[in-house]
């Protein structure tokens, strides 16, 4: 397999260009992203240094579309010894398919194919269905008000995913789960520092849950993903760590995200009454809702790419090497594409196409789960409560800021009047 090296390219090559300090990780920017999109759409690209490394950031919509289907200028593979990459080392150096180019790209991508057959799309519908009107059902019992999260979109998405998408029986959820829990303490390592020890310890417990699973699957014993994704690999199609980091990317990709999305939507509903209606009246709106919450807030903001070759992209020269930063959430507010990016607004014509589920060969491999399960809980939970309205408190809404490639809402409080 072809692995990236890290050479002393940049000193040369970088040496013209005019640095910002705009920092794609930092707090100013999770927190009030709007407050950067002018600026950054104004300079895309950009230069900065991440970590002491000159990197690029691509902001504009019609940039970050070129760079993400080019991917022979612009690659995946992570590069190593890179100072910075231990933040975005996910799956502890295992070979998985967002951090690569073809062929091996492909290789994995069509391994996992299998797995999104129309047939097991329908069974992750019809269990959503029920799971959704339970859910439901519970809430209104309770009393008017819910936490969106806790009470609809987590243990929506930890279920569909988790337990019916990749087969995790209930006594091993918890293992992906504390992995999950510790991804965001890579986000704090500086270049050197080992990796934090509770992460490690979760791994280890992945780690040896795939093994087991791995094991059973030779033996035509494993009834979750992996026995999916073994039967449906020939002979020798993926290793076994090829595999692993196959199961670990399908369950981190989607848990949060789209619990993230789900609620984003719910919310949009919540502070749109005269939308809410229309889609109450108008079921096949939801998806509308769906794609527009997610334009508005992505619940991944960046994505990586590295530049194999000098490779000229909006009027400026992106050096050889240098790590380049799709900020995907600022192109989704490109006013070029999304005239009055900030309004939420249901009926633009172009409103499925921006960057949320990236774009190009590493196009989201969930975005059809995505599309099914969450307009399925919009339309399920207006049918109940035409009336969803934010719960009348100041903290009705509050965003989690904790990990800089993702912006989700923490905490939504609802209520039907
Ligand atoms: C709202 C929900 C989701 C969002 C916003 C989202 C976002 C993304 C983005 C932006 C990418 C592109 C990464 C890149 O270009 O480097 C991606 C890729 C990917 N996503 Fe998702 N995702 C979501 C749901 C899911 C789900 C439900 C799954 C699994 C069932 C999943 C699994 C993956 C995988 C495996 C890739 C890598 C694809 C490849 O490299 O070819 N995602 N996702």
């Amino acid at each position: 397999m072809r692995e990236a090296t890290m050479t002393s390219y940049i000193a040369g090559n970088a040496r013209d260009l005019e640095f910002s300090d705009f920092d794609p990780f930092g707090d100013a920017f999770r927190r009030h992203p709007e407050k950067f999109h002018p600026m950054l759409l104004t300079q895309s690209p950009g230069f900065i240094h991440m970590e002491g490394v000159p990197s690029a950031y691509v902001a504009g919509f019609a940039q970050n579309q070129a760079m993400l289907r080019n991917f022979k200028a612009f690659s995946s593979l992570k590069p190593k010894n890179l100072p910075g990459m231990e933040r975005i080392d996910f799956f502890n150096g295992l070979p998985v398919m967002n951090y690569a180019d073809p062929p091996d790209h492909t290789r994995r991508r069509k391994v996992v194919n299998p797995a999104f057959t129309p047939k097991r799309t329908q069974m992750l519908n019809e269990n959503a269905a029920i799971l959704i009107d339970r859910l439901i059902d519970d809430i209104v019992e309770r009393g008017k008000g819910f936490e969106a999260l806790g009470d609809l979109t987590k243990p929506l998405s930890i279920d569909i995913l988790l337990r019916r998408f990749l087969g995790i029986e209930d006594k091993d959820q918890a293992i992906f789960m504390n992995y999950v829990a510790t991804l965001p303490l890579l986000d704090s390592m500086r270049p050197g520092d080992p990796k934090p020890q509770p992460y490690l310890d979760a791994w280890a417990q992945g780690a040896a849950y795939c093994k087991e699973q791995q094991a059973l699957a030779r033996q035509g014993r494993c009834h979750n993903l992996i026995g999916v994704i073994a039967d449906g690999a020939e002979d020798g199609a993926i290793d076994d760590d090829e595999m692993m980091a196959m199961m670990i990317v399908l369950l981190i990709g989607g848990v949060s995200t789209v619990a993230g999305a789900a609620a984003a939507s719910l919310m949009n509903l919540a502070r749109h009454p005269d939308i809410a209606e229309r889609v109450r009246q108008n079921p096949s709106l939801a998806g509308a809702v769906l794609e527009e919450s997610m334009r508005l807030d992505p619940p991944v903001s960046l994505v990586m790419r590295f530049a194999t070759d000098d490779t000229e992209l909006g009027g400026k020269v992106i050096p050889k090497g240098m790590p380049v930063y799709a900020m995907l959430g600022v192109a989704c507010h490109d006013p070029d594409i999304f005239p009055d990016p900030y309004r939420f607004d249901i009926d633009r014509p172009n409103g499925k196409d921006h960057l949320a589920f990236g774009y190009g060969m590493h196009t989201c491999i969930g975005n059809a789960i995505t599309r099914n399960v969450v307009p399925l809980l919009l339309n399920k939970l207006l049918a109940r409560m035409p009336d969803l309205r934010l719960a009348d408190r100041d903290d009705a809404v509050q965003w989690d800021t904790s990990t800089p490639r993702a912006r989700h809402i923490g905490k939504l409080y609802l209520e039907a009047r």
